[in-house]
């Protein structure tokens, strides 16, 4: 269990447990990769960021992420791993749940909804994310929370 404040002040907390906070979260983020690097979306407004979003009505938190992921990135959704699940206490309180994949395909797409479609991140993720074109959602220690533990998943053979 992590606890920190976020860019806005807000505290974050952030398990490891999937439904730590909620059985049914409201919100998704995928951290995804695909030929060996990092694929974000190009948020309109926000910038570089994982592709995520809202779980719709009557709609399960994985198929969710596996909806974000085609479309904001054109990606189709490999094996579908859990990372965790934070809160972030704003009013109301968000609860977001996190996952990681390898993108089996990435098609280009006419239209990517709120975001400009997918970007490779060359470079060091945990370094670059601190630059302007980056959403804030990226500075957080979520980011550097989930990848570590990626890191370990991928190091550990599966084994967690
Ligand atoms: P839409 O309703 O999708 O247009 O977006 P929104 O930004 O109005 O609402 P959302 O519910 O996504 O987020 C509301 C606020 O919660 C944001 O302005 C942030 O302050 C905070 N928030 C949402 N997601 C995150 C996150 O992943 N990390 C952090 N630190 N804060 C978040």
């Amino acid at each position: 269990m992590y606890q920190f404040k976020d860019e806005n002040g807000f505290t974050v907390t952030y398990s490891h447990q999937s439904d730590y906070f909620s059985k049914s979260p409201a919100h998704v983020l995928i951290l995804t990769r695909y030929n060996g690097q990092w694929v974000l979306t190009q948020h309109k407004k926000r910038g570089y960021e994982f592709p995520g979003g809202k779980v719709e009505q009557g709609e399960s938190t994985e198929d969710a992420a596996r909806r974000e992921v085609m479309e904001e990135l054109g990606g189709e959704t490999g094996e579908l791993i859990s990372v965790g699940q934070y809160k972030v206490d704003t009013s109301p309180v968000i609860i977001k749940s996190v996952y990681y994949t390898e993108l089996t395909s990435l098609t280009p797409k006419k239209d990517y909804h709120e975001t400009d479609g997918p970007v490779m991140v060359t470079g060091e993720l945990l370094s670059e994310r601190f630059k302007d074109a980056f959403s804030f959602i990226m500075k957080d220690d979520t980011v550097k929370i989930s990848i570590e533990y990626i890191q370990k998943f991928q190091e550990g053979g599966r084994e967690l």
